[in-house]
């Protein structure tokens, strides 16, 4: 019997803790997986007794399913996900909606919207976000497709998100490829913060030497104040833990080589090609890179020799404060870039992003939700169209705060011989955007050189454009 308010196919972790999230506000769940085991163990470990309907074949998924049906998709990004779609469209009917739920790449979300749409298919492409417990407790959630899908899928989906100052973290992004885009940047934007507190901590480490308890303590602090967020949290939290086999700190004994699985490259491989600086997440995306090449760095430090290590003679306080302040400064770069990014984004697509809706829904659920983003939210709230999160009277006193210690942070790193690529792009953007005259006067004048290809002069009127004859 057609009965469930939606279903979802993949039940690994973050789709068998999505169901029980909505089993648990209230709907009926159908649930189905390749391997139908899957379902079988999902049922006797955590399913039982609850308002979901074991689907063993497709067909009985989809039979399950109320009018219009929806049916959300749970797999691996790539060909499983055109593999599953082109098993349901035979099985669903025009008016339905197929959601995938995944961290697709936006143009195959935009490639799969165009191709169900013919078949009268309603096609949703859903940035979930917040991990495991988010997906169980309310994560926030970026859907993107049709507005007729949506008026199917808001019901559900504003019930089971995360709730940020009483509004939950869920709103229609824009069409097509619109929510996956947003959650990609979200990525992005999470992989520039990891990066960034890294590099608090690698200043930090080398300067004073902390010891866990002491780093513990420092990022509890920092959660105090306006670096509040999930970051900053588990991070303070990871300090704590103790290697049982050891007794070391766990954070000491694990390898320093870090994985990825590509979402923040897409980021930044878009960012390129609109011609938008996304230097902090660049940044971070290459810090991962050379940080999985563990075996040449360590053949390096055998042949290349930075300064001498020189322990930190002022204030512990004073430069510990200074770092925090590099942190929180570099931060709000590194979403300023982010956001100029969805602008352009949204230009080349048409989407019409709503940047107060993508602030606000990312104050909650979500891996990068972060106190300040009640600010970000108010920033675009204040003005929709803002050119730059810099430019907003709160973030640019906070720049201008904070820039004195930033460079004392920078400066410290650079003289311990500390890579900091993060704090210090970040930096160097804040200091070329700020900049009313750049050192490029002297580009164009090499470029006119070698190639005459021409300049604007300070003198004339802009759109005139001048060779020199520079053999004569
Ligand atoms: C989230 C996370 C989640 C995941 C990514 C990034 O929003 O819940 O961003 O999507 O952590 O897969 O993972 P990598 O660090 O492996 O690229």
């Amino acid at each position: 019997m057609a009965s469930c308010d939606i279903g979802l196919i993949g039940l690994a972790v973050m789709g068998e803790n999505l169901v029980l999230n909505m089993e648990s506000r209230g709907f009926r769940v159908a649930v189905f997986n390749r391997t139908v085991s899957v379902v079988e163990e999902f049922e006797a470990a955590r399913g039982k007794g609850k308002n979901f309907v074991f689907a063993k074949s497709l067909e009985e998924f989809v039979g399950a399913l109320k009018k219009p049906r929806r049916a959300q998709i749970m797999v691996k990004a790539g060909a499983p996900v055109d593999a599953v779609i082109q098993q349901l469209i035979p099985l669903m009917e025009p008016g339905d909606v197929i959601i995938d739920g995944g961290n697709s790449l936006w143009t195959d979300t935009q490639r799969r919207e165009k191709a169900l749409k013919e078949k009268g298919i309603h096609f949703f492409g859903v940035g979930v976000s917040g991990g495991e417990e988010g997906a169980l407790k309310g994560p926030s959630i970026m859907p993107g497709g049709s507005k007729e899908g949506w008026a199917a899928l808001a019901p559900i989906y504003t019930k089971i998100a995360a709730v940020a100052e009483g509004e939950p973290c869920c709103r229609h992004m824009g069409p097509d490829g619109a929510g996956h885009y947003v959650k990609m940047a979200h990525n992005g934007i999470e992989y520039g913060d990891m990066q960034l507190i890294c590099e608090a901590y690698a200043i930090l480490k080398a300067a004073l030497n902390p010891s866990a308890e002491e780093f513990a303590q420092i990022f509890t602090d920092w959660n105090k104040g306006e670096l509040d967020s999930f970051l900053i949290e588990i991070t303070s939290r990871i300090f704590t833990k103790k290697d049982p086999e050891t007794g070391k700190a766990v954070v000491d004994i694990v390898l320093d080589k870090a994985g990825q699985k590509g979402t923040g490259k897409w980021t930044v491989g878009h960012a390129i090609e609109m011609g938008v600086p996304l230097s902090v997440i660049g940044s971070a995306v290459e810090a991962r890179i050379l940080s999985s090449i563990k075996d040449q760095r360590v053949a390096a430090s055998a042949v290349l020799h930075g300064p001498a290590p020189k322990p930190y003679s002022g204030d512990r306080a004073k430069l510990i404060e200074a770092v925090r302040d590099a942190l929180y400064a570099s931060k709000i770069i590194s979403y300023a870039q982010g956001m100029v990014q969805l602008g352009a984004a949204s230009e080349l697509y048409k989407w019409n992003l709503n940047f107060e809706d993508i602030a606000s829904i990312w104050r909650g659920g979500c891996i990068i939700r972060a106190r300040f983003l009640n600010r970000i939210t108010a920033a675009y709230k204040a003005n929709p169209t803002l050119k730059n999160l810099v430019l907003d009277p709160f973030f640019a006193d906070v720049l201008n705060r904070t820039q004195a210690n930033w460079r004392i942070a920078v400066t410290n790193a650079i003289g311990n011989g500390i890579a900091v690529p993060g704090f210090s792009s970040a930096l160097a953007y804040f200091d070329s955007y700020r900049s009313a005259n750049s050192p490029a006067n002297l580009l164009q004048a090499q470029r006119d050189y070698f190639g005459a290809h021409t300049f604007e002069r300070t003198d004339k009127p802009a759109g005139q454009f001048f060779h020199y004859d520079w053999l004569s």
